[in-house]
């Protein structure tokens, strides 16, 4: 065992320690390694500007470094009429490339048609109450204004907007005593609208408290309003955005070096997204792929994926089965293929405007509002499952993957540009692996080296 193995790793204060202090704790505690090694290798991820490395070190906390994971460029996005180039971050190989791919193609076909259904955003109350719950319903509709009323200081700049409170219900669960909750409606227009809404929710939650302590309606049992917590859901299902593709089958052309006709793509594709609608374990895949589009989007835009993906996995789910987000259909000679993606994102507020990189992803995006990066992410979303499924059902998808992971292994050992066509032509029917590269790498450097005759 190494010695320092038995340190004692728990540490009070840890957040007060400056940055080098912190490093140097890590290093001794939990990396067994020297200290002025671990600082030299963290420092090298640092922004050279520090007013910069200070901005990025303000959204966490306890930061060490940065951890940088590639932003990259799918160009020839064609939705609703207009192009785009959309930034993305992801650290996934392959996903840049498939979307850009499948923007291509579209480009050729009319392009993807996206249209937000609707905006809805939606918080919770969550309280317990112990009198009679008709007497709590009937309250609930007599004051339901005046809690929208209360809450005009938080409301008023959202309603210039062109945003607001609503609507709100009480809802009860039979299954928990005691239990119900306020479920309220909101408009956050260009904004995810976190922090209006949970405002909003404190608020709602004091009121209710308040008023039916001091409501003549209740006796002194039911007085006891208990407020568990306040505050916004996830999950949107009504914050909708479609997205769509559709061309004559004919249209679609070959694949695979013309051995996969048409008619035989369409009816696979069909087939395919069939068989995610009705198997979870096909559909989790399936919705990865999608999201491998949309993730990448909402990062770069300075949007929460985690938010995002939580709540598409629980649409995907609204039947009571997990399935997939994507559908298509052949019919009349047309090829139709379509994402309904519930998606809660902003263009102002939160990270969107504080992340240079994000502020610079909207100004690409030709500073979007918020319904807009909607319809641009879903399309993304769409693009990168029709480049899944399009490798899935014609060349597999080892081949696309293979050639980029030949790539990254020919970088990693500082192949020519000659040794790279020499590589790219071996592997082209071989399965690639790092040790399969370097030996071929090897023999050619010693059989070049061997062939060059002396002078
Ligand atoms: C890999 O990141 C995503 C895919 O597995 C999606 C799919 O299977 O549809 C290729």
């Amino acid at each position: 065992m190494n010695e320092n193995q038995g340190n004692n790793k728990q540490v009070a204060g840890f957040s007060k320690l400056n940055k080098r202090d912190k490093i140097y704790w890590i290093a001794k505690n939990f990396l067994y390694a020297n200290p002025v090694d671990i600082l030299k290798e963290f420092a090298e991820y640092w922004h050279d500007n520090v007013e910069a490395q200070k901005l990025l070190d303000g959204f966490s906390e306890n930061t060490l470094t940065n951890f940088p994971v590639p932003f990259g460029i799918a160009p020839n996005f064609l939705i609703n009429g207009k192009i785009y180039a959309v930034p993305m971050v992801t650290e996934e190989s392959s996903v840049v490339a498939a979307a850009s791919n499948a923007a291509k193609f579209w480009l050729d076909r009319g392009g993807f048609s996206s249209k937000v259904i609707s905006t809805v955003k939606v918080g919770q109350v969550h309280f317990t109450y112990t009198g009679s719950r008709e007497k709590l319903f009937k309250y609930f509709h007599s004051v339901k204004d005046e809690l929208r009323e209360g809450v005009k200081s938080i409301t008023t700049n959202m309603e210039k907007r062109g945003g607001g409170v609503l609507d709100m219900e009480l809802i009860e669960f039979p299954e928990e005593d005691n239990y119900y909750q306020i479920r309220a409606y909101f408009e956050t227009v260009n904004s995810m609208g976190a922090n209006f809404i949970n405002s909003c929710l404190e608020e709602f939650g004091k009121m209710l408290r308040e008023k039916v302590r001091d409501s003549v309606i209740f006796n002194d049992d039911e007085k006891n309003i208990e407020i568990i917590m306040c505050i916004l859901s996830n999950y949107t299902p009504n914050c909708i955005v479609r997205c769509e593709v559709s061309c004559p089958v004919e249209q679609l052309g070959t694949f695979a070096n013309g051995t996969v006709s048409a008619e035989e793509f369409a009816w696979k594709f069909e087939r395919a997204v069939r068989i995610a609608c009705i198997d979870p374990y096909r559909a989790t895949t399936h919705n990865k792929g999608i999201m491998n589009g949309v993730d990448s989007v909402v990062i770069a835009t300075g949007n929460d994926f985690r938010a995002v993906e939580s709540c598409a996995h629980t649409y995907a789910c609204r039947t009571g089965q997990y399935r997939s987000l994507s559908n298509a259909k052949v019919e009349n000679g047309m090829f139709h293929f379509w994402l309904d993606l519930p998606i809660a994102i902003g263009t102002v507020g939160g990270l969107t405007s504080l992340h240079p990189l994000a502020k610079r992803s909207l100004e690409l995006l030709g500073n979007p509002d918020a319904k807009e990066l909607m319809q641009i992410t879903a399309a993304v979303g769409l693009a990168q499952n029709f480049a899944a499924v399009r490798s899935l059902i014609t060349t597999g998808i080892q081949a696309g993957h293979m050639k980029m992971h030949l790539t990254n292994i020919l970088a990693q050992f500082q192949a020519t540009e000659v040794e790279e066509a020499e590589a790219k032509s071996f592997f082209a029917n071989k399965v690639v692996s790092v040790s399969a590269v370097r030996d071929f790498l090897e023999n050619l450097r010693r059989s070049t080296s061997f062939n060059i005759s002396p002078l």
